[in-house]
């Protein structure tokens, strides 16, 4: 009797298995390495929208800068704003290691052809929503990017460390900034209270939409880029921020905010995810004046990198003259 004979088994592609295996053990990924191109596709995608999210989020407290009430909170501010500008220099430098171009990065932002985090479309009206934006913005951007710190691509991984580090001072100045105004006078206490009322659902968006509706979720937390889903980050934001509105005295609009005892977290309102859905599409109270005055700001800025590159080519130039006259100095 004859069988046919079994197809031999593909030998595992050796590129593949080391990428898998540096995965498997929680060894990180480097710009050298071989990796599937749908990794490094998602890994641009993903620090792009990171380091625009830096960019136009400087527009919404840097309005306030000229505004602040005091010197020491206009140097707070300032340093804030600029730390936010670095973050996005060294993200777009990490994109840069995938291959990907800088210029061709900050043209599909102000193109509108790439996003950034839905919480930059909402106003700073007062004074008190510096102090909110810090506390709540930069308190969610901790949550999400912890994680990241041990996110498998080396060079998104340790940006994050410094980040982070960074972040902290942020949340820290935003609540600092509330308890003072929270020990002020009663139009204070009520101006804190109104900017609580407007972040504190956006804040919660923050996080991306519920597990069930985030479709790339499952593939970056194969990759190890992604850790925690959306909802376990936003939970962790949720019980952290509690105790701390109670500490300053104000209250977080959602009626259905409470502690349960069995799951040890608070449960939670739903958020209008009809409205993230909307910002996120290009109609969020501020889209367009982010995007053009980012737009207007690389146009002014034009002759800036012109100059700059005309140097760097000079000095290149010199260089080589240098290089040549000293090899004709000393025939060998
Ligand atoms: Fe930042
Ligand atoms: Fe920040």
């Amino acid at each position: 009797m004859t069988t046919a004979a079994a197809e031999p088994a593909a030998p595992p592609d050796p590129l593949q298995q080391h990428f898998d295996d540096t995965i498997a053990r929680d060894h990180r990924v480097e710009p050298r390495d071989w990796m599937p191109e749908g990794y490094r596709r998602t890994l641009v995608r993903q620090i792009a929208q990171h380091a625009h999210s830096e960019i136009i989020g400087m527009q919404p407290e840097g309005d306030w800068i000229t505004r602040a009430p005091s010197l020491r909170r206009k140097a707070i501010l300032f340093a804030k704003v600029q730390d936010e500008a670095g973050h996005g220099l060294y993200l777009y430098s990490a994109a840069e290691t995938l291959g990907a171009d800088r210029a061709d990065l900050t043209r599909r932002l102000i193109e509108g052809r790439q996003k950034y985090s839905s919480i930059f479309n909402y106003p700073a009206d007062t004074f008190a929503d510096v102090g909110v934006i810090g506390w709540f913005v930069d308190g969610a951007a901790i949550c999400n990017q912890v994680p990241l710190c041990r996110s498998s691509y080396g060079p998104y991984a340790r940006a994050m460390v410094r980040v982070c580090k960074e972040e902290s001072f942020h949340q820290r100045q935003g609540y600092e900034l509330l308890l003072t105004m929270m020990r002020g006078t009663e139009g204070q206490r009520a101006m804190v209270q109104n900017a609580v009322d407007r972040w504190w659902w956006p804040s919660l968006m923050m996080f991306g939409p519920p597990d069930g509706d985030s479709p790339n979720s499952a593939q970056s937390t194969a990759w190890k880029i992604k850790r925690h889903s959306n909802d376990e980050l936003r939970q962790r934001f949720v019980d952290m921020t509690v105790p701390q509105a109670e500490r300053l005295g104000v209250t977080l609009p959602d009626p259905e905010l409470r502690w349960n005892e069995e799951r040890g977290s608070h449960d939670f309102g739903t958020p209008d995810w009809t409205e993230l859905q909307r910002v996120i599409s290009g109609d969020g109270p501020r889209n367009a004046e982010r995007v053009s005055r980012r737009r207007a700001a690389h146009e002014e800025g034009t002759w800036v990198r012109e100059a700059a590159a005309a140097h760097a080519a000079k000095q290149a130039e010199r260089r080589e003259e240098a290089a040549t006259s000293r090899s004709v100095a000393c025939p060998r």
